[in-house]
């Protein structure tokens, strides 16, 4: 039986948390790059995988036509409330399994810290395939997947050298990684699952659905620190990057 990887459980949380105009690394970073990268020309017609409650949609222009799914009713609900768009769609579904739609030909597709949430990557790749046009262009956010592995990497500090740098301890074994919203009460404790691959492992994905990788970014945290230790914290978020963005297209 395939594994429910739905955010619905801790979707109550994630309203909260992204609001209507996103989170901070939604608003400071992710947004206004994935929109730059998009390059949305109002005859655009957008997918986007894993949209949550729509946070993308609403960051767009408005003439440009939208399709949301998730497997999240609760998150679904939320994005139909935010958005008054009437070209503006939103389905609950699926990602890994044949997508419930007649409709193919977007020009665009985008998936936002959504992959690392879904048990079969490699079946999202498929359906992106089979829905894209030929040349269509395909903008995927991830944590960083050589320096965010949750629970297998983290920041140290050297007190000697005066440096903070991040300590990994595995990187190219895939992972399947229970993260607990609270772990010290069973009560109100759920999961989500985070899924690790390492680089090389999505660019053959995408290889092998017939997509070309165009470009890859990488973006720091804008954040900065306070107190004694703020100038080696703020070197260290300058050389470490929190996400990774992969441009590529479709043959
Ligand atoms: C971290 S949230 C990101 C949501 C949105 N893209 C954003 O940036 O706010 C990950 C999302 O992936 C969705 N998800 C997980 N597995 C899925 C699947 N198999 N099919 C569709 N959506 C899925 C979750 O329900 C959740 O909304």
């Amino acid at each position: 039986m395939q594994k429910n990887t739905s955010w619905d459980k801790v979707g109550d949380w994630y309203k909260d948390a992204v609001g209507d105009k996103g989170h901070f690394y939604h608003q400071e970073v992710i947004l206004p790059n994935v929109v730059r990268l998009l390059k949305l020309n109002p005859t655009a017609k957008l997918l986007d995988l894993g949209c949550g409650q729509g946070v993308l949609a609403r960051a767009i222009s408005k003439e440009v036509a939208y399709l949301g799914l998730d497997l999240s009713p609760n998150l679904i609900e939320e994005a139909r409330k935010l958005d008054q768009n009437p070209i503006h769609k939103y389905g609950v579904a699926d990602i890994c399994k044949e997508l419930p739609i007649k409709y193919s030909g977007f020009s665009h597709a985008a998936i936002i810290l959504a992959l690392q949430n879904v048990a079969h990557p490699f079946k999202v790749f498929k359906n992106l395939a089979i829905h894209l046009n030929k040349g269509g262009k395909l903008v995927i956010v991830l944590n960083h997947p050589s320096f965010r592995i949750p629970k297998h990497a983290d920041w140290e500090v050297d007190r000697v050298k005066k440096i903070q740098y991040r300590k990994v301890d595995c990187y190219m074994s895939p992972l399947e990684i229970p993260i607990e919203s609270s772990p010290f009460d069973r009560i109100n404790n759920v999961s989500t699952t985070s899924f690790h691959y390492p680089l090389s492992a999505y660019s053959e994905m995408l290889f092998d659905n017939g997509f070309v990788i165009e470009k890859i970014e990488e973006w720091v945290s804008p954040k900065k620190s306070e107190g004694g230790m703020a100038e080696v914290e703020d070197k260290a978020r300058k050389e470490f990057p929190l996400f990774m963005a992969i441009v590529a297209s479709k043959k």
